[in-house]
C-alpha cells in the first residue's frame, strides 16, 4: 500500500528599492503590507536605532498615517546588532521573549530593521516560531541590501559553526531604504561591496566592469553610485535563488563563490573580521586556485586583485596558514564543514573566465597551500 503526497508551495515576493520609507509620504510599505491589518512587532538594530534616534516615533507616525498596513505592538524591540546577536544564544532567547511578550501568531508580522547579522538572528527565530510567523526585511547594510536580505536564508551561529541552526524561509517582502546607509561607518559600506564582486565575477562580465570602473565614486560614498550596485547585485541574486525552481538548494549550488574559505575566516577570527571582508580574501583565494588551473589567466586574476586592493580590502591574514590536525592548514577543515552545509557532496563554484562559472568536487592540500603562498607573497611584495 502507498500514499503519493505531493505537495507545492509557491512564494511570492517582492524588492522594493526606496528612500526614507518611514517619511510618511513613502507607501512602499503600505503597498507591501495589501491592507492585512495585521499586528505587526519591530524589530531594529541597536547601531541602527543609535544613529537615526528618532526611528521608533517615525515608525509610529508612519502607521498612524496608514492604519490600514497595520498595528504596531509596542514596545518596539531592539537587538543588538553585528554578529554577535547571532553567535550568542542569549539574544535567541531575548529575541523570542519579546515575541512571546507581544501575543503574536501566525498571522501576525514581523518587521526587521538592520545589518544582515540581525536580518538572519531575527529572521530565523521569526521562521521557526509558531512554524513561521511571516517577516519583512528592511535590510540597511550594504551587504545585506545586495545579498542576504533579498534571500530566502536565515540563520544562528553554534557549535563554534557559522550558520548551524538556520531555515529557508522566504520574507514576506523586503524594502531596500538607500537612506539607511548615510550612516554606515565606511569598514561596512565597503565591506558589503565584495558580494557584488562574487557574483559578477561568475555571472556577470560587464557588471564587473561596471564596478571597478566606479571604483572612486563608491569610496566617495556616492548613494547614487552605490544604488545601482545594489539594484544589480540584488537582481542578479534574485535571479540565481528563482531560476531553475530550486531555491531551497536541494540541487541546485547556492552563489557561494568564496565562501567556504570566508566562513573559516569569520569564525576562527572570532568574528572580528566581517563576514564582506572575509569573502574578499575568500574570492582572492579561489582566484589564485582558479588561475593555477588555467580556469582563469593571469590578467583576469590580477585586474580581480586589484580591484579589490584598490577599495581597501585586506586580502590576507597570518592566520590563514595556522596549522590544524595531521600536518594539514587548519583551513583544510572549513572545506569538509563546508560539504556539510552543502548537503554532502562537496561542489565548489568557480570562475571559467570573468563572467562564467563552473563547478569543481575536490581541491587539494597541496593547491590550497600554493595559493595561500601566492597569496601572502603578493600581500608581502605591495
Ligand atoms: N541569509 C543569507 O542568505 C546571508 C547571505 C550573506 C550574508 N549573510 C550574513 O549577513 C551577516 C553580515 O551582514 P552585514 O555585512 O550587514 O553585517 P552586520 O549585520 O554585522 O552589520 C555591520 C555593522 O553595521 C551596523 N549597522 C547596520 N546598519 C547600519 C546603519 N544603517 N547605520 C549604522 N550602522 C549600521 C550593525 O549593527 C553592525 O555593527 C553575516 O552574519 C552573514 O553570515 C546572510
Ligand atoms: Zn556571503
Amino acid at each position: 500500500m502507498r500514499i503519493e503526497q505531493k505537495i507545492k508551495v509557491e512564494f511570492n515576493y517582492n524588492i522594493y528599492f526606496t528612500h526614507d520609507v518611514f517619511n510618511p509620504q513613502n507607501t512602499t510599505l503600505k503597498k507591501l503590507m495589501k491592507e492585512k491589518r495585521a499586528k505587526i512587532m519591530v524589530f531594529i538594530d541597536s547601531n541602527v536605532h543609535s544613529c537615526w534616534p528618532d526611528i521608533k516615533d517615525r515608525i509610529h507616525q508612519w502607521f498612524d498615517t496608514y492604519p490600514d498596513a497595520g498595528t504596531i505592538v509596542k514596545p518596539i524591540a531592539i537587538v543588538k546588532g553585528g554578529e554577535e546577536c547571532k553567535t550568542n544564544f542569549k539574544y535567541f532567547k531575548i529575541i523570542s521573549q519579546f515575541i512571546k511578550d507581544s501575543k503574536l501568531d501566525r498571522n501576525s508580522f514581523i518587521i526587521i530593521i538592520g545589518g544582515g547579522a540581525v536580518l538572519d538572528a531575527v529572521g530565523f527565530v521569526a521562521s521557526i516560531t509558531y512554524r513561521g510567523i511571516p517577516h519583512i526585511r528592511i535590510p540597511t547594510t550594504v551587504l545585506s541590501q545586495c545579498d542576504s536580505g533579498i534571500g530566502v536564508k536565515n540563520a544562528i551561529n553554534f557549535y563554534n559553526e557559522k550558520n548551524y541552526f538556520g531555515t529557508f524561509m522566504p520574507p514576506y517582502g523586503v524594502i531596500n531604504d538607500f537612506n539607511f546607509l548615510k550612516t554606515l561607518k565606511t569598514r561596512y559600506w565597503i565591506a558589503g561591496i565584495s558580494e557584488a564582486f562574487k557574483v559578477a565575477i561568475i555571472k556577470d562580465n560587464s557588471f564587473l566592469n561596471f564596478l571597478i570602473s566606479n571604483t572612486e565614486k563608491l569610496k566617495k560614498r556616492e548613494q547614487r553610485t552605490m544604488g545601482k550596485i545594489i539594484y544589480y547585485s540584488a537582481k542578479l541574486h534574485a535571479e540565481h535563488i528563482s531560476k531553475g525552481n530550486d531555491p531551497f538548494e536541494k540541487t541546485s549550488k547556492p552563489l557561494d563563490f568564496g565562501h567556504w574559505a570566508a566562513h573559516y575566516i569569520e569564525s576562527k577570527s572570532k568574528y572580528r573580521i566581517n563576514h564582506g571582508e572575509a569573502v574578499a580574501v575568500g574570492i582572492i583565494l579561489d582566484m589564485t586556485i582558479a588561475k593555477n588551473r588555467g580556469l582563469i589567466n593571469k590578467n583576469e586574476y590580477e585586474m580581480v586583485y586589484n580591484a579589490l586592493k584598490n577599495f581597501g580590502f585586506k586580502l590576507w591574514y597570518d592566520s590563514l596558514l595556522n596549522k590544524g590536525k595531521n600536518k594539514f592548514l587548519e583551513i583544510y577543515d572549513g572545506l569538509e564543514e563546508f560539504r556539510r552545509h552543502l548537503g554532502g557532496k562537496l561542489t565548489l563554484i568557480m570562475p571559467d573566465g570573468l563572467g562564467n562559472r563552473c563547478e569543481i568536487s575536490d581541491i587539494s592540500h597541496r593547491e590550497i597551500v600554493s595559493a595561500l603562498l601566492e597569496m601572502k607573497k603578493n600581500y608581502e611584495t605591495q
